[in-house]
C-alpha cells in the first residue's frame, strides 16, 4: 500500500486481527478533525468536528464494516446481509465487493437518501426495499441470516463496534488528550456505544488521563431512548436516524450515564439550523450528522455549557449523501441567465 494503510493495519493491536485475518482495506479512517472557528467563537469553547464523511464510502460505517467483513471472510462466509437506512448498506456493499463477497441489503422503501442508494447500486449489492421501516428490516435480517448462511453486518455484529472504536482513538491521538465532551447523533445507538468503548480502552491503557462526557442526540420524532419507549412509526427528515427501536439501546444509555453525559433529542428545525452552520465552516455533512451540532447548540441555549473546554462533534456522514435535503432546505438559489458576458456583469453589478 501507499500512505495510510487503513484501520486493520493502523490499529491492529487494538483490534481482533490475527494472522489469518485478511487485511481488507479501502484506506478507511484517519479522517480530519477540523477546528470550527465560528462555532468555537459563538460557544466560547474549542469546537472540533470529526469529519467522518471523508471515509471511502462517505460515512463512519467503514470503520466497523472493514473489520466485520474481514472477519466474515475469515470465517469462510460468502455473503453479508444488513438492514440499513443507507450508509451501512453502502459500506457493506463496498467492502463486500472489495473482498470478493456478495452483499444483500434490506432498506426501507422510499426512505434512503439518493447518494446512498446510488452507491449500493454501483457496488453491485442485491438491494431489497421493504415496505416498512428500518426497525422492521432489521428484525427480518436477524431472522433470515442464519437459515440463509449469511453473516449479519449490522452493529449487532460485535466486530462493527470494535472497529468503530478507532474514531475515538484517532480523536485522542490527534488532540494528545481526550476531549472534555463528545457530541454524537444517535440512531441505532451503535456509534455512541463504540466511541465509549474506545475512550474507555484508551483510558484503561493510560493513553489518556480521563474519558469525555458522552452526549448523544436522537431526532425528536425518533427519540425512543429519550422517551424510554420504542417508537413504531419514527419520523425525521434525517433519514439516517429514522429509527424507533435502537439495537444498542442499553449500551448507549450506559455510555451516557457512566460518562456523566446524557441522551437528548433535537427537532428537525434544530437539525436544519445546525446543518447550515456546519456549511458555514466550509463543511458539508448529511442531516443526521448535524444532530451532534444541534445538540451542542441546544445545550448552549439551555445554559448547560461550561467555557474554555475542548468539544468534539462527530459529523457521521458526507453531505453529498443526501443532495435532495440540501436543495430542499436552501430553496432554489441558482440564478439562471443567458450565456452572455453583459448579462452576467449587470447581474453581479461589477465591471469585468
Ligand atoms: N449518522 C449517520 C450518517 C448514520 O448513517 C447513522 C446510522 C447514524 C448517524 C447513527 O448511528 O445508528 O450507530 O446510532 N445509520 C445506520 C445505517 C442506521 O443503516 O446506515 P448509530
Amino acid at each position: 500500500h501507499v500512505g495510510w494503510p487503513g484501520l486493520l493495519s493502523a490499529y491492529r493491536e487494538w483490534l481482533p486481527v490475527d494472522d489469518n485475518t485478511p487485511l481488507l482495506s479501502l484506506h478507511e479512517g484517519n479522517t480530519p478533525l477540523v477546528y470550527a472557528a465560528k462555532l468555537s467563537e459563538l460557544l466560547e469553547n474549542d469546537v472540533y468536528l470529526k469529519l467522518e464523511g471523508a471515509n471511502p464510502t462517505g460515512s463512519f460505517k467503514d470503520r466497523g464494516m472493514v473489520l466485520a467483513v474481514a472477519k466474515a471472510k475469515q470465517a469462510g462466509k460468502q455473503t453479508v446481509i444488513c438492514a440499513s437506512t443507507g450508509n451501512t448498506s453502502a459500506s457493506a456493499a463496498a467492502f463486500a465487493v472489495r473482498a470478493n463477497m456478495q452483499a444483500v441489503i434490506l432498506i426501507p422503501h422510499g426512505y434512503v437518501a439518493l447518494g446512498k442508494l446510488a452507491q449500493a447500486v454501483q457496488y453491485g449489492a442485491r438491494i431489497v426495499a421493504i415496505r416498512g421501516n428500518f426497525d422492521e428490516a432489521l428484525e427480518i435480517v436477524r431472522d433470515v441470516a442464519e437459515p440463509l448462511g449469511m453473516e449479519v453486518v449490522n452493529s449487532i455484529n460485535p466486530y462493527r463496534l470494535m472497529g468503530q472504536q478507532t474514531a475515538a482513538f484517532e480523536i485522542c491521538d490527534a488532540l494528545g488528550t481526550a476531549p472534555h465532551a463528545l457530541y454524537i447523533p444517535v440512531g441505532n445507538a451503535g456509534n455512541i456505544s463504540a466511541y465509549w468503548m474506545g475512550f474507555e480502552a484508551y483510558a484503561k491503557a493510560n493513553k489518556v488521563a480521563y474519558t469525555p462526557k458522552m452526549f448523544g442526540f436522537e431526532a425528536e420524532g425518533a427519540a425512543a431512548i429519550v422517551r424510554n419507549q420504542p417508537i413504531d412509526h419514527p419520523e425525521t427528515f434525517a433519514t439516517a436516524i429514522r429509527i424507533g427501536k435502537p439495537a444498542s439501546w442499553d449500551k448507549a444509555v450506559n455510555a451516557a450515564n457512566a460518562s456523566g453525559g446524557a441522551i437528548d433529542f433535537v427537532t428537525d428545525d434544530e437539525i436544519a439550523e445546525a446543518y447550515r452552520l456546519i456549511a458555514r465552516e466550509g463543511l458539508f455533512a448529511e442531516p443526521a450528522s448535524a444532530a451532534s451540532v444541534a445538540g451542542l447548540l441546544k445545550r448552549h441555549r439551555g445554559g448547560q455549557l461550561e467555557k474554555g473546554q475542548t468539544l468534539v462533534c462527530v459529523l457521521t456522514g458526507n453531505g453529498l449523501k443526501d443532495p435532495d435535503s440540501a436543495i430542499r432546505l436552501a430553496g432554489d438559489v441558482t440564478e439562471v441567465v443567458d450565456s452572455d458576458k453583459q448579462t452576467v456583469v449587470s447581474l453581479l453589478g461589477k465591471r469585468v
